[in-house]
């Protein structure tokens, strides 16, 4: 079984367009853990044009699952994994007025300064993930600096997918995920995953998280959270 950890950034979106709270990313937690979710996930960005930090304090509280908090590592940032200790962090090279993360890091660039806070935040009992793309001497690189696991960025493979011209760019993926299972490296995978495409990725062998939170909130428009989760996670226990 793949664990599904759902991305709740759209929710807190569509409660900030009014002032009254609603809908709320608290009872929407709630229904994804009751339908079975195996995690939730926030990506608090510096505007807090999504979740704000005020709801990853209040999620801390009441999560009986795990909590994977993503972002880029900015001062403000850290401080707020310093003081909630997720489960995991998942750290994504997104500019703060980034429309939504859109690559993996360059670690030859960036790992010299993300090694000690990778280093940190394990000692703080913290899982630690690197969003990265494909390439595989990023992989490696990964493993150098000691993250634990790495989040596939999903994307190029659910554009591929929609274009019906996937193949190419799904053997990448599987590529991708082997090299880093072979170092030691979990693999997590997500961004643009839905009910149509997410069967075929998950055809990869030991994939251990997804995290989805777009495709899931508008399928909840039709058919309701609950059922969305259930409906994701049917997929996901058949690996
Ligand atoms: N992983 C990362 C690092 C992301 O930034 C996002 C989007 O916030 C996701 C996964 C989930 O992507 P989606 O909302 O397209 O399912």
């Amino acid at each position: 079984m793949i664990n599904l950890s759902v991305n709740l950034n759209k929710v807190a979106l569509l409660r900030n367009s009014r002032n009254f709270g609603i809908p709320s990313v608290i009872k929407a937690a709630s229904t994804c853990i009751q339908a079975g979710a195996h995690g939730i996930t926030v990506h608090p960005r510096p505007d807090e044009r999504h979740i704000k930090s005020k709801d990853v304090y209040e999620l801390a509280e009441m999560l009986t699952v795990e909590f994977n908090i993503e972002g880029n590592p900015s001062s403000q940032f850290l401080n707020i994994i310093r003081e909630v200790k997720p489960t995991q962090c998942t750290l994504v090279p997104d500019a703060p007025d980034a429309f939504t993360s859109d690559h993996g890091w360059d670690l030859a660039t960036n790992g010299f300064w993300l090694k000690p806070i990778i280093q940190e935040l394990k000692e703080l009992g913290i899982r630690v993930s690197l969003f990265l793309d494909t390439d595989l001497t990023q992989i490696e690189l990964a493993k150098e600096i000691g993250a634990d696991r790495i989040e596939l960025y999903t994307e190029p493979y659910a554009t591929a997918f929609r274009k019906d011209d996937v193949e190419s760019v799904f053997q990448k993926y599987q590529q991708a995920a082997k090299k880093a299972q072979e170092i030691g490296l979990g693999v997590n995978a997500g961004h643009d995953l839905n009910l149509q495409n997410l069967e075929k990725f998950c055809s990869i062998p030991n994939i251990l998280e997804v995290s989805i939170g777009h495709a899931l909130v508008a399928d909840a428009l039709d058919i309701g959270l609950f059922n969305a989760v259930k409906e994701y996670l049917k997929i996901l226990s058949t690996n």
